[in-house]
Parts: structure tokens; C-alpha cells; sequence
């Protein structure tokens, strides 16, 4: 079946090894023959937290630049900035018009920003889901896969959906969701997080300098204090084993390491060594066409230019009926 596959990144941050085997991995294998792929980065989204704007500006031609390293094609996908298509601030401001207040302030990712910024609630953080909803609706998009985290927002964009086309007639596409399971643990153990904790691997670092910070920081089995002692890799290993099922090649089928492990035959250095060689393995060749877009900046801009118009094109289309649907006329 083909699928019109939409996704966003915000801005925030620069991509981790986490987002690599979780998202743009996955985005990487949407790009078939009989899709049609949107991948933008959610620069007014990115708004809401974040107020720097040279960071900002940089934050978004390195991800399309990692975006592109990774396998993303922009003669196959459209890869845009969400501020390149204004039509989908337009469409928000409608979708607004049908959206209860309440709901907003009990979605779970607000309550969380506001956590997180107690001393920036703004309103951009309460129509964040709104916008979202625009980002998806605008192109029809078929298929949405993100983070767990995103589950709920991608829920509110289907229910936008579904109450516009009640009211106003069969205008959107209600999205199917895809939920990203694959988590990944940075050193500590804890979710490889962007900027909070320390501890998540960069891909654009020399993979010596990822080799020291697994041995350095990376937690095993704590309660394996000797080589002898026999470890427990799917329980108490916090950050080496759950990564060797991602990306060592055969371990979910052999589990060779695992039981090395249980059996005292692979000490935790060792163990870490083998795992930075399988991340080698899949950092190296990303790294080597990264290192070539390094100095291409006006080739960036130029992609995200050419995507730009073509989401454009397809957001237009949709706004323009929604106008229509709902009475307004641009004289
Ligand atoms: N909110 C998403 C995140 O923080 C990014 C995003 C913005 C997005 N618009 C989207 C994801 C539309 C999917 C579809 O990860």
C-alpha cells in the first residue's frame, strides 16, 4: 500500500544516537518506491522552548545535513522547515477555532513542558498540538510515526480531524499512527535524552571518543563486581546490553554476548568494546558522507528550499478548501 509518511523533528538540540536508531533510521525505510515521504524540521515548534536564534538556524541545517547523511534522499523525500510553508500557521489558526481549551491543558506533553519551563508558559505551548495537527493534516498525511512521547498529540491531530470533517464535510485525512518502540538507553541507563542529562552518544563524535565515554561512563550489571561473576545482561545490565539487541548483527537470534555474559566469559570492558565496534559499524559510513555536507551549507539550503515548494503546493491545496469550507474569502 502506499502511504503519504509525514514526520517532524523540532530544532532543540542536535541528533543523538538515539534518535538515529529510533527515528531517522525508521524514516530512512518509509522512503520507498510507492511512498511518498514529508520529513520537516518543526522550526516554530522548536519556538516554543527555545529563544536563540543563532542556535536555532543552526540547529536546523545540521539536522538536515544528518538527515541527509543518514540516507534520506531529497530527490525521493520532501524534506522541508515547517516556517517555509506559512500556509500552516493559517490552517492552525483554523483548526484552532475548533478546538476546546480544556482538552488542550490535559494533554500530557503540555503538562510536561510546563513543568520543564514553569517560568515560560506561553501560549505557543498550549496550541502546540494545533500546529501539529496543521503540520499533519495539511499534506493528508497517511501515516505518522513518532516517539512514544508523541502518541498523544498525534491522537489530538486525528480527533481535529475527524471533528472538522463532521462539522464542515470530508475534508482531512484521518492519520494512522506508528508508534516508534525502540528505546534506547543512554550511559546512565535513563532514555538517551537531547540536551537535560549527559548522557547520550553524539553521532557526529569520532567513535574513539564514543569507545571512551562507554567505558568511561557506560553501567553494567552493578552487582557484577569481578570478571567471574556470572552477569545478568536483560536485567541488571543498564546501558550495554538493551544497545547490543539494537545494533549488534545476529545477537537478537544467538544471543552470543548475552550468554558470555551469564557465563563469566566476557568482561564488561570487552563487552563494551564489541558494542562501539557494532556501533562503529553503522556510525562510520553516516559519518563519512556527514563529513562531506560539512562545508555544503548552500546545497542545504537549496534542498530545503525545493522541499519548501513542494509541501507548499500540497498544503496550499488543503487550506484553500478549508477556507472555502468554513466561509472565508480573500478578496
Ligand atoms: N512534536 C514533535 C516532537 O517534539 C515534532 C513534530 C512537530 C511532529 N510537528 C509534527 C512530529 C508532526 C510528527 C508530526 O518530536
Amino acid at each position: 500500500m502506499s502511504e503519504l509518511v509525514l514526520s517532524g523533528i523540532r530544532a532543540t538540540g542536535r541528533l543523538h544516537f538515539g534518535n538515529f536508531l529510533g527515528a531517522v533510521q525508521n524514516f530512512v525505510k518509509f522512503q520507498q518506491a510507492d511512498n511518498t515521504c514529508l520529513y520537516f524540521i518543526a522550526d516554530w515548534h522548536t519556538l516554543t522552548t527555545l529563544d536563540n536564534p543563532e542556535e536555532l538556524r543552526g540547529n536546523l541545517i545540521e539536522i538536515v545535513k544528518d538527515y541527509i547523511a543518514a540516507g534520506l534522499d531529497p530527490e525521493q523525500s520532501i524534506i522541508y522547515s515547517q516556517s517555509s510553508v506559512p500556509e500552516i500557521s493559517e490552517l492552525c489558526l483554523y483548526l484552532s477555532m475548533i478546538q476546546p481549551l480544556g482538552e488542550l491543558e490535559r494533554v500530557p506533553t503540555f503538562k510536561d513542558l510546563i513543568r520543564k519551563n514553569p517560568d515560560n508558559v506561553n501560549l505557543g505551548l498550549v496550541t502546540y498540538p494545533v500546529l501539529m495537527a496543521a503540520d499533519i493534516l495539511g499534506p493528508k498525511a497517511t501515516l505518522v510515526p513518532v516517539g512514544e512521547d508523541q502518541v498523544p498529540n498525534v491522537e489530538m491531530a486525528r480527533s481535529i480531524a475527524n471533528r472538522f470533517n463532521k462539522r464542515f464535510g470530508d475534508t482531512f485525512v484521518v492519520p494512522e499512527m506508528m508508534a516508534q518502540m525502540i528505546k534506547v538507553p543512554g550511559l546512565d541507563g535513563a532514555k538517551m535524552g537531547k540536551s537535560e542529562a549527559d548522557n547520550a552518544i553524539d553521532i557526529n563524535s569520532p567513535i574513539d571518543q564514543i569507545r571512551q565515554r562507554y567505558l568511561k561512563k557506560g553501567i553494567t550489571d552493578p552487582q557484577r563486581l569481578r570478571v567471574t561473576d556470572p552477569g545478568d545482561p536483560y536485567n541488571r545490565c543498564q546501558s550495554v546490553y538493551p544497545v547490543h539487541e539494537l545494533v549488534t548483527d545476529g545477537e537478537v537470534d544467538t544471543r552470543e554476548i548475552a550468554q558470555a555474559c551469564q557465563s563469566a566469559q566476557i568482561g564488561c570492558a570487552a563487552c563494551k568494546h564489541r558494542l562501539v565496534d557494532s556501533i562503529a559499524k553503522i556510525l562510520e559510513p553516516f559519518q563519512e558522507k556527514r563529513a562531506q555536507l560539512a562545508g555544503q551549507n548552500d546545497y542545504v539550503k537549496d534542498v530545503l528550499h525545493e522541499g519548501g515548494k513542494k509541501a507548499r503546493a500540497r498544503i496550499k491545496a488543503t487550506v484553500e478548501s478549508v477556507r472555502e469550507k468554513m466561509g472565508i474569502v480573500l478578496y
